[in-house]
């Protein structure tokens, strides 16, 4: 047998390994997962966009898998808990250049907001060149729907059999415009365009077939390291960031985790916050575990066994691949 087919037999049964693994443990009566967002979700395509940003260079990703992978943490997001345990255990960013052999694909960008640029321009509020605002991520999902379908009735079938998932982005929206000086008073006026925004977009992919529509709500951003320097009052350590340097919540916006010299926590498993805008991977998963088994039942999603701890089949995912393909 060549090396080449020898290869070839090794992915097949990597693959079929890996869908075996996810097709026992839960069966989701949905075929395609699609996800809009910002950092919380950004799993490659932020550094596609500008190679140099943080999220491509140490520590992120140093729990795993051992090196940065475009995500905005040291390890897993929830939605990579959460993909696998729906029975998707690989999620593809869209601009990484396999969209179109994947069912899973992450349309979300770090920092990117709801609102488009002209509205943060007329209010003289600067968002950085790499976020795509909703509008954009949701073109680029009209644009998939279109490569992977054939007909109209088609394309509605696909769309009706994904879930699909918008944020959480609406932070941004209000980050931005506080952290640089805009008052609570003029921010809280952006609230209704937001959901607006959000409403509009939700719609518009109902049109197009969708009957299963997330819009995740925010987590309180308050108790952020990047929040509490600015706007916080004393030191709590809890709520410190793991990776970064300075100030009363070991967060510098000037000198931002990934950059030189700015030192990593020992055991980011002991922290909440990663980078000061983003969680570790250790509160990804405690999330996922409130959430998960809730929302897979109101998926009407099913189970043969009970679901299991999401980080273990990860484990036993990489380990598995690592022992086949050294064979
Ligand atoms: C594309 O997908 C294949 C199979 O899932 C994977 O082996 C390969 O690394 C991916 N390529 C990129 C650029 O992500
Ligand atoms: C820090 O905040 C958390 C959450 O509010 C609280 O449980 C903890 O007691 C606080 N720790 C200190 C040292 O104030
Ligand atoms: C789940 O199943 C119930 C009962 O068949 C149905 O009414 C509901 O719409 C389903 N929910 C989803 C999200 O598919």
């Amino acid at each position: 047998m060549g090396s080449s087919s020898f290869k070839a037999l090794l992915i097949i049964f990597v693959v079929a390994l890996v869908n075996s693994v996810s097709s026992q443990s839960v069966v989701c009566p949905f075929d395609f997962l699609y996800h809009l967002g910002d950092g919380v979700f950004d799993n490659g395509n932020s550094i596609v966009i500008q190679p140099k940003l943080p999220a491509a260079h140490w520590p992120y990703g140093i729990t795993y898998p051992g090196k940065p992978t475009g995500r905005w943490c040291d390890g897993l997001l929830d939605i990579d808990i959460g993909a696998t345990a729906m029975g998707f255990p690989v999620l593809t960013p869209y601009l990484g250049g396999n969209a179109s052999s994947n069912n899973a694909i992450i349309f979300a960008v770090a920092r990117s907001p709801i609102l488009g640029r002209s509205f943060f321009a007329s209010r003289r509020v600067r968002i950085p060149p790499y976020a795509m605002p909703l509008n954009i991520q949701l073109s680029w999902f009209k644009q998939h729907i279109h490569s992977i379908c054939s007909t109209p009735t088609d394309c509605v079938d696909k769309v009706g059999r994904s879930l699909i998932l918008f944020g959480d982005v609406e932070a941004n929206d209000i980050t931005f415009p506080l952290l640089q000086g805009k008052s609570i008073r003029e921010v809280r006026t952006y609230v209704s365009k937001v959901t607006q925004a959000q409403i509009s977009a939700a719609k518009e992919v109902i049109k197009m077939g969708a009957t299963r529509v997330i819009l995740p709500g925010n987590v309180p951003i308050g108790c952020y390291p990047f929040i509490l320097t600015e706007l916080g009052p004393n030191k709590n350590a809890t709520l410190k960031a793991c990776c970064g340097i300075g100030g009363k919540y070991n967060y510098n916006g000037r000198r931002f985790c990934g950059s030189r010299g700015v030192p990593v926590c020992s055991d980011p498993n002991q922290y909440i916050y990663w980078d000061g805008i983003h969680l570790t991977q250790a509160a990804n998963d405690r999330l996922s575990q409130i959430l998960q088994v809730d929302a897979l039942e109101s998926l009407n999603c099913t189970s043969s066994e009970k679901i299991y701890y999401p980080l273990d089949n990860y484990n036993y995912l990489r380990q598995r691949k690592s022992v086949v393909i050294s064979y």
